[in-house]
């Protein structure tokens, strides 16, 4: 699975963080396999009225570039859609960008924001690549640059579908919603006033709210969370405060509602007052910078990462007198919570069962969502030895093979669409003569909208089983 810039919004579905290293390397025997499959070598690949060339980078599926189309969070009445207008009602005057197209440079995703070039977060078994140069967005993010350079308004919002290769499970899907603000101030139009005060005075004017907030750290830390070169400790102790407190009403405004639907159809939710926690992070884009984490039934939840923009960004986007904070957001997650929603699958189901339970006119707004039906689980594993890289290309012989999980887990939703509930590791071990590795995964066949036959999941597995040899090498057990 993949570690971590996706840190922030990877717990906000479960999803792994973004930008540690990560073993994420690329793996070319393995991926020029799985493109034989995926998109048909060198012929170019149209996405709307746009087409690309493809080259030896391409990795990204027809049924993922199909899905391009959809923008769930565009769809009247769709919970993402709902989700989105409520974070929106928060941030009365700042321009929404609510229309961008997906499939981006790797420029615009991560040159612009100061990816370094080996960042593991480029990898492709990361990224979907539509060709070396251009891919599937992993982040709202990746609009920065452009929305400052447009100068259009102090404070702007994209909203946007976000596209990652991952795990299987109830809370990971290749294709995700995220939600980007930014508001930032001109030290053109201050009026002679400093940048720290006018701050402080915009923070005044925001809703006051009483939530618990435990914010251990020091705004700066040198080592942890450093003050930029370009910046004044004064200025940026007043932008973070901005920030905290806006975000901070964004939580309240969602939680209290999470809450009030859950008490109207449960009589045993005990009324805890709302907590969150600001935790240290770190981001290419932003310094200093924080995640935000929420106390929800009983465990702490990462919400959003956040920061101080960085003055390179701004000044490359040709702003330099601009200085301001940024934030980033899961909105599949945040609807999960909301509508009680257990199964980000479902935010893709055209089941009128599904759709009919949300509208934008209801009241109260949010209410929970009624499962209209559970279809039994049906459980098959499968087991295989790695190939040795020395089969693969000639690398040293021994324990090292180019397998990688998120290949793994693409070929099975390939086969299987989303009639897979979740794919586990339960089982990984070396040979101790030969180092070999073998692995055992269990796959959870459920669909959410019908029984599957016995003959349908024993069809589905077996086309698995033989993918996986064709495709990845490997020796079943
Ligand atoms: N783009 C980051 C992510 O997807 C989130 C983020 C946005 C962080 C804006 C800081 C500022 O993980």
């Amino acid at each position: 699975m993949r570690s971590s810039i996706w840190r922030l919004t990877r717990r906000l579905q479960d999803r792994s963080a973004f930008y540690a290293p990560s073993q994420a390397w690329v793996c070319r025997g393995c991926q020029q396999r799985l493109n034989s499959t995926t998109t048909s070598t060198n012929e170019p690949i149209t996405v709307q009225e746009h087409q690309y060339e493809t080259d030896e980078w391409t990795n990204a599926p027809a049924q993922i570039l199909s899905s391009v189309s959809r923008r769930l969070h565009l769809q009247k009445d769709h919970p993402i859609t709902i989700t989105r207008k409520i974070i929106e009602s928060r941030f009365p005057g700042f321009k929404t960008h609510n229309s961008l197209f997906p499939v981006v440079t790797t420029y615009q995703n991560f040159d612009s924001l100061g990816f370094q070039p080996d960042h593991p977060g480029r990898s492709r078994t990361d990224t979907y690549y539509v060709n070396k140069n251009t891919v599937l967005r992993t982040h709202t993010s990746a609009h920065q640059a452009d929305v400052f350079r447009a100068n259009e308004s102090d404070g702007y919002l994209i909203s946007a579908d976000v596209y990652r290769r991952d795990a299987v499970d109830r809370s990971h899907y290749p294709i995700f919603h995220q939600m980007e603000a930014a508001l930032t101030w001109d030290s053109n139009s201050l009026n002679g006033e400093s940048l720290a005060k006018r701050v402080w005075e915009d923070l005044e004017a925001l809703p006051k709210n009483s939530i618990e907030v435990l914010d251990e750290n020091p705004t700066i830390h040198p080592e942890r969370n450093p003050l930029q070169q370009e910046h004044k400790q004064e200025d940026v102790e007043a932008i973070a405060a901005h920030l905290k407190k806006s975000l901070e009403n964004v939580v309240v405004e969602i939680f209290a509602r999470a809450a009030e639907s859950s008490k109207s159809t449960t009589n045993n939710v005990t009324e805890a007052p709302l907590k969150v926690r600001w935790v240290e992070a770190y981001f290419p884009f932003t310094s200093p910078s924080w995640e935000l984490e929420v106390f929800w039934q009983d465990e702490w939840l990462e919400v959003l990462g956040c920061g101080v923009v960085k003055q390179q960004l701004l000044n490359n986007a040709g702003v330099p007198t601009r200085s301001g904070w940024a934030f980033g957001i899961g909105l599949e997650r945040i609807a999960m919570i909301l509508f009680n929603i257990p199964d980000i699958r479902l935010f893709w189901s055209q089941d009128p069962r599904f759709l009919s339970q949300f509208s934008e006119s209801a009241q109260p707004l949010v209410s929970r969502f009624v499962p209209f039906s559970k279809h039994p689980a049906c459980y098959k594993d499968i087991s295989f030895w790695l190939r040795s890289s020395s089969a693969a290309g000639g690398m040293v012989k021994g324990t090292t093979s180019d397998f990688h999980e998120n290949d793994f887990m693409e070929l099975v939703r390939d086969v299987c669409g989303d009639l897979v509930e979740d794919v586990r590791l339960t089982d990984e071990f070396a040979h101790p003569k030969s180092g070999r590795r073998s692995m055992c995964y269990r796959i959870n066949y459920r669909s959410l909208e019908r029984t599957l036959t016995n003959e349908e999941t024993n069809g589905m597995h077996e086309r698995v089983r033989q993918a996986l040899v064709e495709k990845m090498g490997v020796e079943l057990r």
